[in-house]
């Protein structure tokens, strides 16, 4: 592999290309053309990317000021509306992205996993739009608690296969999408849907996904006429993270980025916002992990492809995780995150379940905003954040594949904060 970071897919000691023997032709495949079409824009791609991002996303997405939160927390808080994105989720810009790639490399089918759903529809919707046939592979546990999507996916035609192994969710996932890929890699592209696996996809979905961040700095300098003190983004896999961060490092610069959008800007503080479930800590006898904060609470390991942070046992068995929010809910996450957060420059910081429902209902009775619960912990950490602002909250998605979800759990907890639903009851 090549000593270039981007190119090598090494960051600090994390990343790398951990798969077995059978996946390594696909991985180069694919890293040789993450560097023409990608890096080098060879026939136009990024181009073509772009376009379909306006055209097709309907990109940019609004920064839009929260007049009631900024009051609430004695800030000024603005949101990056990625729940505008078509389909509803961030994780568009990185499918319009991968299939539009599966396409220049001659493929002729797309497989992909999914955990809260959005990455499966985001995965069926570039699909049905640039005519590709597709696949979608989802733990039983997701199948269940993320109907909306699943419905979704069928709609637009996507095959999607339950998996019913361990959890079922999104870790089982991936393993069959890694085996569904392994067996046809010929004519086959596997769509990742975070900065995870081995390279060059934590690298690559960054690239698809900075153009949150790319955005966000031009429009702060215009809104705000300065950069904001701080960006806030929860993390699960770290795809919209890294995109809400990327700028800001200067760690991805695409064709036909505005001159200075990816400075390296050191005094903007970027927290990471995990997942913390009932409780922060793994308990390794039971195998089981009360959250998904690997950043905060994980240890090195390999996953999926990837040297990263993971819940783990001592002996390296990797735990079961737990998060309200299906998106969220995994052991791992991104070895650049990983890298940023032992660099200093990220800082992890966790919400647990309780806080991020009232988080929920609180964007949505204040600001008319229904936040995927995921989103709903980056609001959460507001109540915690202490500096001055201007502060921007990344809002990856929208949250009506979380209603039935949210209004369960707020029924279960009791929240104050949540609406009575008595109006069902005669
Ligand atoms: C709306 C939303 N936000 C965040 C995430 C977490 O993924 P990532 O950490 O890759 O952004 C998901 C995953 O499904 C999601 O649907």
């Amino acid at each position: 592999m090549s000593e270039d970071p981007v190119r090598s897919g090494k960051f600090g000691d994390y990343g790398g290309q951990y798969v077995p023997e059978v996946l390594m032709p696909a991985v180069e495949e694919l890293a040789d053309a993450y560097e023409r079409y990608v890096l080098e824009n060879e026939d136009g791609f990024v181009d073509e990317f772009r376009r379909h991002l306006r055209e097709f996303g309907g990109r940019p997405t609004p920064l839009s000021h929260a007049a009631n939160l900024s009051e609430r927390y004695g800030t000024e808080v603005y949101l990056k509306r990625e729940d505008l994105l078509h389909g509803g989720a961030h994780k568009l810009n990185n499918a319009l992205g991968q299939v539009l790639l599966a396409k220049y490399m001659g493929k002729e089918r797309v497989v992909a996993e999914t955990g809260a759903g959005q990455h499966g529809t985001a995965t069926a919707m570039a699909c049905a739009y640039l005519d590709m046939p597709c696949e979608i592979y989802m733990g039983r546990t997701d199948v269940n608690r993320q109907r909306p999507n699943v419905f979704r996916m069928r709609i637009h035609d996507a095959e999607v296969n339950p998996v019913d192994a361990g959890s079922g969710t999104l870790k089982e996932a991936i393993n069959e999408t890694m085996r569904d890929w392994a067996t046809n890699v010929e004519d086959t592209h596997y769509v990742v849907g975070s900065v995870v696996g081995p390279h060059p996809f934590p690298a690559m979905v960054r690239d698809f996904q900075s153009v949150i961040s790319e955005e966000l700095r031009e429009q702060s300098r215009e809104q705000l006429g300065q950069l904001p003190e701080a960006v806030i983004a929860c993390a699960g896999g770290g795809s919209n993270t890294m995109g809400a961060f990327s700028a800001f490092i200067g760690s991805a610069e695409l064709f036909g980025a505005p001159t200075g959008a990816h400075e390296p800007a050191p005094d903007v503080d970027l927290l990471a916002v995990e997942a913390g479930g009932a409780e922060l800590g793994v308990d390794a006898d039971e195998g089981y992990a009360p959250n998904s904060a690997s950043l905060t609470t994980g240890s090195e390991g390999v996953l999926h492809g990837a040297r990263t942070k993971l819940l783990q046992t001592d002996e390296g068995q990797i735990v079961e995780s737990h998060s309200v929010s299906a998106g969220l809910d995994y052991a791992g996450v991104g070895p650049e995150l990983a890298h940023l957060v032992d660099e200093g420059r990220v800082t992890p910081v966790s919400v647990g379940d309780d806080a991020a429902l009232e988080a929920f209902h609180c964007l949505s009775r204040e600001e008319g905003i229904i936040p995927a619960l995921e989103s709903s912990h980056a609001i959460a950490y507001l109540e915690e954040y202490e500096g001055e602002g201007p502060v921007v909250v990344n809002v990856s998605g929208r949250g009506d594949k979380d209603l039935d979800t949210v209004i369960e759990e707020s029924a279960e907890r009791d929240l104050d904060v949540a609406p009575s639903m008595e109006v069902f009851e005669q």
